[in-house]
């Protein structure tokens, strides 16, 4: 299969890139590199472009004419995005756009896009399913969520086949060692507790610990890079299974929820150390608890996790912070 990863020099995009090499696939990154890395991509395979212009996105997609896209190119840091929703807006929405628009002249009619848990807000029960109404509260989640319905208008305008995987708390890192999670600035939890455990003096700041919840830390469904990798390949053999103009949802976790404290205890067993942590105010816009109700994918994508028990997260994306702090 020919797969074109947009946001391939990303973390998530250069993982899937690495395992559709390792499948045999032919599969090259489109990637403007304003967060991404060159180097997170095999030599010859990245095609530098930006989405916003429709020129480099249409020649990419006319050359390497993929038989499925993969849609990974989109900012993605949710307080950025109530801060400065404009960005979020331009690149999100209207990239995705070109993005349509080349794929109709490429002739290419398939399409896996990833979209996000933060679609479902705060839900009002958990796990949570595909049905559970979408209510984002947060600029990041409602481009996500207009993206995946512009989506879904497109497939059933121009008789595409699409699919929306909506990922909860992505992290861990190839099992080589050689990518990870590398976002500058950095704000998810667990790559913030490693790499400064690597760079030496740390304070983790806890995001608040009066949640309703039982240890009062945030509650999230953390599932391994690898294990979203593999769901979008078993996405991208089901696409032929769809009719055209069918646009799919899945949700993508392991179903079993950890809390920021757990992570943390967790992290100490890895790492050898005690983590010391300075509590804060809660984050706006942290939903207490976020855990995915999985069961359609694993039912209709034939897909399980594989490598989402939290110590081997934790263990690979550890491996993974100290490689990068020796190689500095
Ligand atoms: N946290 C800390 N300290 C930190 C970083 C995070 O206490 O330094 C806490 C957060 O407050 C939250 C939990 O750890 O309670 C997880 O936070 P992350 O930033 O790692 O992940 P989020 O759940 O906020 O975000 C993830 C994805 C988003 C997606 C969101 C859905 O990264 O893209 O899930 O809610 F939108």
């Amino acid at each position: 299969m020919k797969v074109l990863v947009l946001g391939g020099a990303g973390y998530i995009g250069s993982h899937m890139l690495r395992y559709l090499l390792d499948t045999g696939q032919q599969a090259k990154a489109f990637d403007d590199l304003s967060t991404g890395h060159a180097w997170a991509v095999p030599e010859g395979l990245l095609i530098q472009g930006d989405l916003l212009n429709p020129a480099e996105i249409d020649a990419a997609m006319l050359e390497f004419r993929p038989d499925v896209v993969m849609h990974f190119a989109a900012k993605s840091i949710v307080p950025e995005s109530v801060r400065d929703p404009h960005q979020y807006y331009t690149t999100n929405l209207a990239g995705t756009m070109n993005v349509l628009a080349a794929m109709r002249k490429a002739s290419c009619k398939q399409l896996i896009f990833s979209s996000t848990a933060a679609v479902y807000g705060i839900p009002k029960s958990v796990p949570i399913t595909e049905s559970t109404p979408p209510a984002p509260i947060s600029a990041y989640g409602r481009t996500k969520l207009f993206m995946e319905q512009m989506i879904a208008d497109y497939a059933s305008a121009y008789g595409l086949r699409t699919i929306s995987l909506r990922y909860f708390n992505a992290a861990g890192a190839h099992p080589d060692g050689d990518i990870g999670e590398a976002h500058e600035p950095e704000t998810h939890l667990i790559p913030n507790i490693l790499r400064s455990m690597v760079a030496g003096e740390f304070t983790l700041q806890l995001f608040g610990t009066d949640h309703p919840t039982s240890d009062g830390s945030c509650i999230r469904d953390y599932i391994h890079v690898m294990d979203l990798a593999s769901a979008h390949w078993a996405a991208a053999r089901h696409l032929k299974d769809m009719s055209d103009g069918e646009n799919a949802i899945f949700n993508l976790g392991r179903g079993k929820g950890y809390s920021v404290l757990e992570v943390l205890a967790a992290a100490e067993q890895v790492v050898g150390r005690n983590i010391p942590r300075e509590i804060k105010p809660a984050r706006a816009g942290d939903p207490p608890v976020l855990v995915a109700d999985a069961s359609k994918a694993n039912a209709v994508l034939g897909w399980q996790c594989e490598h989402s028990d939290l110590n081997q997260i934790l263990g690979t994306a550890w491996n993974w912070h100290r490689r990068q702090a020796t190689s500095i």
